[in-house]
């Protein structure tokens, strides 16, 4: 299969039958609310502010493409998520969504937790400053260095992911002269509904210790053995860009009921549950996610309610969102290059980034919308695909979108809602220079993380 020739075209850029796509928006202009970050609108002129600066002045002095983040309102979820959540529960951003260290003083600033999953991440949060009893840290295959350095520094929490690492954490900090806090993370057996990549929670995956057969039973029983861990709690992470709370219900009950049997079992009642992360956002007018508060209500009362059926007191719970928070904040800009309209199917716009600052499309086949935003235009709509300027056809940005018929190159057009997982998952395919990240707020922006530089390029490659 895999070396079967195919004819160019159909395997990589499907053409999709006629009728497939939703409408154009009826005002091509129009910024729907649900998809940009809070600060977004036009100006006088028609350009797309944010933070109060036009997109012409951001393009102007920071170049293209670029990710521009709204930090008030980054500030604005964080305290969204935090007050819904309260003070009986812990929210732990995510950072793989996107971390930086203004990211972390922000986090810090606003009360918020941080969930790393790689040294690369702790180092970034512990040179920001994040207090380390405030840092949860995560992975399937963390190394014994990580591990270590973990442990030295004090973390709050490390989320034990198989029965190898539940001896060496114990080994580790019995080395160190120390009590570790640890989870153990569990796979409950739900299978999310989202993309099977970003599902973790049900069996056949790289994740956790499944709650089957007893094998999460048989993990508490180790870990509460070991003089070098304190076991705190149970952790369950279901998948991501998920929208319905149906799974995790389920997995709340199913988290619930370990900590029943475990309470029969060796008489501990263990203080805390983590859910995870993966509430989806609005990448498009079809999303419709759900708020924050919306979100503690319900995990809060399944808890609640679960936790009196087993006579049970009702754990302090945490949650580790990500996207949810960082997601909607941010944009990319980018400046329109070759069009190409193919006569019968649609018109390629090609930017001056793709898939090495937003892998999402091709990889997940992630839905994205897209906007012109240096003017506003009369033109009616035409239907494209925006590709990025790499070698391969799935070099895809926003597979199916609309925009005025009059674009032309060097016109701005930027993609919302790409905050999470763009600039995190970015690369230098093709030797293409990382995007920065520039925070925008009260009129003034600045570079958080700046563009890579050709020098950057050969300082990596030693010759
Ligand atoms: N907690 C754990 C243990 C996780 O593994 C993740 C995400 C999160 C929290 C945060 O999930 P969020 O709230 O951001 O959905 N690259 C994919 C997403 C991978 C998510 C991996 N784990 C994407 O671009 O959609």
């Amino acid at each position: 299969m895999s070396r079967s020739a195919h004819p160019a075209g159909p395997r990589h850029a499907d053409v999709l039958p006629e009728g497939h796509y939703s409408a154009p928006a009826a005002d091509l202009n129009a910024l729907d609310e649900k998809v940009w970050s809070r600060t977004v609108t036009r100006d006088a002129d028609g350009a797309l502010t944010v933070g109060g600066i036009a997109v012409a002045r951001l393009a102007e002095e920071f170049g293209t493409p670029a990710y521009f983040l709204d930090e008030s309102d980054f500030r604005a979820r964080c305290r969204a998520w935090a007050d819904a959540f309260g003070p009986d529960a812990d929210v732990f951003y995510a950072g793989k969504a996107f971390l930086s260290r203004a990211v972390v003083r922000w986090l810090k600033e606003e009360g918020l937790n941080l969930d790393v999953c790689s040294g690369g991440e702790l180092t970034t949060a512990l040179d920001a400053g994040m207090p380390a009893e405030r840092i949860a840290f995560h992975g399937n295959n963390k190394t014994v260095a990580e591990i270590e350095r973990a442990v030295e520094a004090g973390v709050g929490r490390i989320v034990l992911d198989s029965f190898q690492e539940i001896v060496r954490v114990a080994h580790i900090a019995q080395r160190h002269g120390v009590r570790q806090r640890v989870q153990i993370r569990v796979t409950v057996g739900v299978e999310a509904h989202t993309h099977e990549f970003i599902a973790t929670a049900h069996e056949d995956q790289k994740f956790g210790i499944a709650l089957a057969d007893g094998q999460a039973a048989e993990a508490v029983r180790r870990a509460l053995s070991l003089d070098g861990l304190e076991l705190i709690g149970v952790h369950s992470h279901i998948g991501s860009q998920i929208f319905d709370m149906a799974g995790f219900e389920v997995s709340a009950r199913r988290v619930v009921q370990l900590l029943a049997e475990i309470r029969d079992e060796h008489g501990v009642e263990l203080p805390e549950i983590d859910l995870g992360g993966g509430l989806g956002i609005a990448y498009t007018s079809e999303d419709d996610p759900r708020e924050p508060h919306e979100i503690a209500k319900a995990l809060s009362d399944i808890v609640t309610r679960e936790c009196e059926a087993a006579k049970l007191r009702t754990p302090r719970i945490s949650v580790e969102p990500g996207r949810a928070i960082v997601g909607p904040t941010a944009f990319t800009l980018y400046e329109v290059g070759t069009i190409k309209p193919l006569e019968g199917l649609r018109t390629y716009v090609s930017v001056d980034g793709g898939m090495s600052d937003n892998i999402r499309t091709a990889l997940y086949d992630a839905e994205y919308s897209v906007a012109l935003v240096s003017r506003t235009s009369d033109a009616g709509p035409m239907l494209v695909r925006v590709v990025g300027k790499h070698c391969e056809s799935g070099d895809i940005v926003v597979k199916d979108a609309f925009l005025p018929a009059d674009l032309a190159p060097g016109d701005l057009i930027a993609v919302p809602a790409t905050g999470a997982y763009c600039r995190s998952m970015a690369s230098n395919y093709n030797h293409a220079l990382r995007p920065p990240v520039v925070a925008v707020r009260d009129g003034e922006a600045r570079v958080i993380v700046r563009r890579e530089t050709e020098e950057d390029l050969l300082r990596l490659d030693v010759g």
